[in-house]
């Protein structure tokens, strides 16, 4: 009997010294880390992850972690729910001595030797617990075992909102792809997927109302090839959009990973899809094709035309009744005013308004924050709120309206001085589409005005502590990265610009400011993107 013992502990002890270890330091760094790496927990096949029977969401993220578990290692869990016995065990309720993290996404993870224990004060704070322990786990292994050093760690965001637009109008990406640039952003720490569905270039959201919207203005007949103003055409038309249930789908699965999709539809500009086949909402009557290149379009929505109106709220309405998002993107972009500065409808509509030129904003401005103040007591009525590019300043915010702030940071901060809401996301850190790398030639071919690479992107303090006060600073809601897609047709490319610089937005987004090391980043990225090997994407294998 002596014996068995002996061999037992043994071979006990020998698993702990071959077993490769878990190494806690991961992207984005957690908060705090407190470890004793003179001793470990040994995980191991045939152990039991635990969670409260009644909590399906617990129960979900379990189901992940062992999923991952097994992807990376190839450990096989049980899921035992209510078993205080487990090696690991999902518990909700974050209080106790020492604790000092807060909030819904908060969470702790104690490793010691009864095992590991998650505690968080909201399911999705147990999420993000599980997504760390993913992250820490060697991947690739053979053992069906690793090692944790004792640890406590504590984690919490910094920004509540941390976004990633993908913009699925200049290219159409499938439901599949986009599942997997969520599975992406989760294993990131995202929460806010901006989904661009509307575009001159295609409108790409089913509107069963006007079955005629996606199904036709979805197409353009062909699509330049090269810089835009070379006017060299490929002839092949491209099309494709979203049903309804396709975005409820979408929804689900974002959902199940705790990221809320924002969908926007982008008015009054960036619409020759919808003004392709309702010509009588533009200025000039058209005709107008689904444009073919890329760039701004002097052809926008009538803004002084009541039926541009009856058609945004029909549009947004049903985007309402899709998607739950608190938040709905209207864009307001990139709106030029040729055609309503000539146009009898816009100029009535701005004669009956009384619109003057006051402070230097044009009548035409303030006729756009107009249509951005009925579309926003329409969302209001359905219990939401609106986003608009920092265009939707020009003409004066409407009253609830939060800023995303994209042509650099000056226009959040204009936002924020008035007490608005405000996301960063902007472009000269936050434009993924621009290349990551300075020698163009190492890489595909995208919007190449200028460099966004990982450094630059690491370096952007959202709060710009030199501009805004501390209660200014309150405004900003968090972080955006911005993955527009003209010259972006296929998954891989798309992947290709996202990867590794969503890792580096993602310490922006996550990170406190004296977290953050760029080498230390940098050191730390290498078993990041072994997961991203072991999902098959693609990543630019140079951080610059
Ligand atoms: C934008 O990049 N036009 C928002
Ligand atoms: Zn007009």
């Amino acid at each position: 009997m002596k014996k068995i013992f002996l061999i037992i502990l043994l071979w006990a002890g020998m698993s702990q010294v071959s077993a490769q270890k878990a190494d806690y330091h991961i992207v984005p760094l957690p908060t705090s880390i407190e470890q004793d790496t003179t001793k470990s927990f040994v995980l191991q096949t045939g152990m039991a992850i635990s969670y409260e029977a009644d909590n399906k969401e617990a129960q979900s993220t379990a189901e992940f972690l062992c999923q991952w578990v097994k992807e990376a290692t190839d450990i096989s869990l049980q899921l035992t729910p209510d078993n205080k016995r487990a090696a690991i065990r999902f518990v909700l309720g974050l209080q106790g001595k020492g604790i000092t993290v807060k909030g819904q996404e908060a969470y702790t993870i104690e490793i010691g030797k009864t095992g590991i224990l998650v505690r968080a004060n909201e399911p999705e704070g147990l999420f993000r617990a599980a997504q760390t322990i993913r992250k820490s786990l060697p991947v690739g292994i053979k053992e069906q075992k690793v090692a944790f050093p004792f640890v406590r760690i504590q984690d919490a965001p910094r920004f509540a909102y941390r976004g990633v637009l993908l913009d699925c109008a200049r290219h159409f990406f499938t439901v599949d792809v986009i599942k997997q640039f969520l599975d992406v952003m989760a294993l990131h720490g995202c929460n806010q997927f901006h989904w661009h569905l509307t575009e001159d270039q295609g409108w790409r959201f089913e509107v069963k109302a006007l079955p005629d919207l996606a199904v036709k203005g979805s197409v353009r007949e062909k699509t330049v090839i090269g810089p835009s103003n070379m006017r060299i055409y490929d002839n092949v038309p491209y099309g494709g959009y979203y049903t309804q249930d396709d975005c409820r789908e979408i929804v689900r699965y974002a959902a199940e990973r705790y990221i809320n999709v924002i969908p926007e539809i982008d008015m009054p500009g960036h619409m020759m899809g919808a003004l392709h086949v309702f010509p009588n909402l533009g200025c000039t009557g058209g005709p107008y094709p689904v444009a073919p290149h890329w760039g701004v379009m002097r052809d926008v929505l009538c803004g002084g035309n009541p039926e541009t109106l009856d058609f945004l709220k029909t549009a947004f309405g049903e985007l309402c009744d899709v998607f739950p998002s608190e938040f709905i993107h209207i864009g307001g972009d990139e709106c030029p005013k040729d055609r309503w500065k000539k146009c009898p409808k816009c100029q009535a509509k701005i004669k009956e308004l009384g619109l003057k030129e006051v402070n230097g904003r044009s009548p035409e401005d303030q006729l756009q924050t107009y249509l951005n103040h009925e579309i926003e007591q329409f969302l209001a009525s359905r219990g939401r709120s609106l986003i608009g590019w920092d265009e939707i300043l020009a003409g004066g915010l409407t009253e609830n309206a939060i800023v995303m702030s994209w042509r650099g940071t000056k226009g959040g901060i204009e936002a924020a001085k008035q007490k608005h809401r405000v996301i960063m996301s902007p472009n000269v850190y936050a434009y993924i589409d621009h290349p990551q790398l300075k020698d163009y030639s190492k890489q595909p071919r995208t919007t190449d005005s200028y460099q966004v690479s990982c450094s630059k992107i690491y370096s952007f303090e959202p709060l710009i502590p030199d501009a805004l006060t501390e209660e200014e600073q309150d405004c900003i809601l968090g972080v955006q990265a911005n993955l527009w897609t003209e010259h972006i047709a296929f998954p891989e490319h798309a992947f290709y610009q996202l990867l590794p610089r969503l890792a580096a937005m993602s310490e922006v987004q996550w990170c406190q400011p004296q977290q953050k090391d760029f080498e230390d980043f940098k050191a730390r990225l290498p078993r990041l993107e072994k997961i991203y090997d072991k999902l098959g994407v693609q990543y630019c294998r140079q951080v610059e």
